[in-house]
């Protein structure tokens, strides 16, 4: 199952109760950019070298565990499940997320990752375009730019201006980039989540999931 959409539209909470609930696999693709994006900093590579940034991208080993109900993501052996959540990184990942061999590299691996499953919710921005195109249930999920920020400013204790300045940038990086931009697919179920909770969008995804695998 691919679940896509904007920062800040419920995306991880969601595929992550669902996961659970279905006894899923579950795979955060947004923390593996953000993994790359910790080893080019760590390395002091320029946002701007394309070449530096895929040649770390290559060199760093990244191991993610796919527990729903304890997810994990590990550069070079250590833990970085709270490093790849810093203002910096988060700063500072549309950019390595637009380099094309950056892309190539990660989706190779998410590919892998999903084969190994039995069963998996993906989330991510190009899960249902690009990574999965043939996944059984494509979610694309979003929610008004103020809910937004409120959401992830709520996450971060950051002013929800701030966060929504920054939401705007990335919004607007990760859907005009060049390669395999942030896009719904014809074939995906849009949900709109600005006046649900949780739990009801879990609801309604699981009834969704429920009604597709019946008629398939
Ligand atoms: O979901 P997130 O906010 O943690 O993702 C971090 C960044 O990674 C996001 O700004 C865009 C990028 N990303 C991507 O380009 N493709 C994905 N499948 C997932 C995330």
């Amino acid at each position: 199952m691919a679940v896509d959409g904007p920062a800040g539209s419920g995306k991880s909470t969601v595929s992550r109760l669902l996961a659970s609930a279905l006894a899923a696999a579950y795979l955060d693709t947004g923390a593996m950019y953000r993994a790359v994006t910790l080893a080019v900093l760590r390395a002091g590579v320029d946002l701007a070298d394309p070449e530096g940034v895929t040649k770390v991208a290559h060199e760093a080993s990244l191991t993610c565990g796919t527990d729903p109900l304890a997810p994990s993501i590990q550069l070079d052996g250590d833990d970085v499940a709270q490093a790849i959540r810093t203002a910096e990184v988060t700063s500072a990942v549309s950019a390595v997320s637009a380099v094309p061999a950056v892309r190539q590299l990660l989706v190779a691996r998410q590919r892998q990752i999903i084969e190994e499953a039995r069963a998996i919710v993906v989330e991510g921005r190009d899960i249902g375009a690009v990574v999965a195109p043939e996944a059984q249930l494509k979610v694309f999920l979003t929610a008004s730019a103020e809910e937004r920020a409120r959401r992830r400013s709520g996450e971060n204790s950051v002013a929800a201006d701030l966060t929504a300045a920054d939401l705007a940038r990335r919004d607007r990086l990760d859907s005009t980039r060049a390669v395999d931009p942030l896009r719904r697919t014809d074939d995906a179920v849009e949900l709109d989540t600005t006046a649900m909770d949780i739990d009801t969008v879990v609801a309604t995804l699981r009834e969704l999931v429920t009604t597709r695998l019946r008629s398939s």
